[in-house]
């Protein structure tokens, strides 16, 4: 009881004091008061969405069949056939336009802020990683419903991707497995979408979470 005492009353940003062998110096430790504030939040917000999209996801590929001839009747069936699919289907799209308006404001936070000032600009770095993962999920997960609107939005982003100069044509190529978008660029988006880009989103979470507490949070403008 004295132990827990002593650790709600320690000094707010600093180490509180340790209590126990299980507790280390870097678990102890608190929030300083200016980090709890409205805007902090969206870091934490956006690694909430991210959660709820794989958990979502998760249930979703059960159903999902990433055929040109299954696509579409596959969603379909989970709309309106899958018990709650209609339900898990929704928060999985309202939850990846939601993970993109948080991460913007958790970006424009940071930005505000001057926190990616010295030592965090690596932090920055990584969250620009992140960013454009976040960004590629959007990409790859508009594909798989494989209806008009999934096509041509897709077509009209990979025709950007085209004008970057020198790579543009080639990166273009290889994700959509050829010249036009067809069942390769299916089989890679789907590969891209529940393997890479969640693999290396878990990586740089990790490492981005790793950078945070390392160096504590920047302090109040
Ligand atoms: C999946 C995406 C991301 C997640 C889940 C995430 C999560 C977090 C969390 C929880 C924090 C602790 C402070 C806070 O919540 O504000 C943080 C800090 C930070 N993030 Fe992110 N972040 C993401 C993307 C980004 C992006 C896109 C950038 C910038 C390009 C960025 C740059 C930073 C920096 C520099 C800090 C340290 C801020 C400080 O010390 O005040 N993050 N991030």
């Amino acid at each position: 009881m004295q132990e827990a005492t002593k650790h709600a009353t320690a000094p707010m940003g600093e180490p509180a004091e340790a209590g126990g062998r299980v507790r280390s110096r870097e678990s102890a430790r608190t929030v300083p008061a200016h980090a709890r504030g409205f805007w902090y939040c969206f870091g934490g917000l956006t690694f909430f969405t991210a959660i709820m999209q794989a958990l979502s996801g998760i249930v979703l590929a059960f159903y999902y069949q990433p055929t040109p001839e299954r696509a579409y009747a596959s969603i379909f069936y989970i709309s309106h056939y899958v018990k709650y699919g209609w339900f898990i289907r929704s928060v999985h799209v309202w939850g990846s336009r939601l993970m993109v308006v948080f991460i913007i404001i958790h970006m424009l936070r940071v930005y505000v802020t001057a926190s990616y000032k010295h030592p965090r600009e690596m932090n920055w770095v990584a969250g620009v990683f992140l960013f454009i993962i976040t960004m590629a999920f959007g990409l790859t997960g508009s594909l798989l419903p494989w209806d008009q609107q999934a096509y041509w939005g897709t077509a009209g982003a990979i025709a950007l991707i085209e004008k970057t100069p020198v790579v543009g044509d080639w990166v273009a190529h290889f994700i959509v497995g050829g010249d036009t978008i067809g069942p390769s660029a299916l089989s890679r988006f789907y590969s891209g979408h529940i393997m890479m880009l969640p693999a290396t989103l878990a990586i740089l979470l990790g490492v981005h979470f790793w950078m945070v507490r390392k160096q504590g949070i920047s302090g109040p403008l």
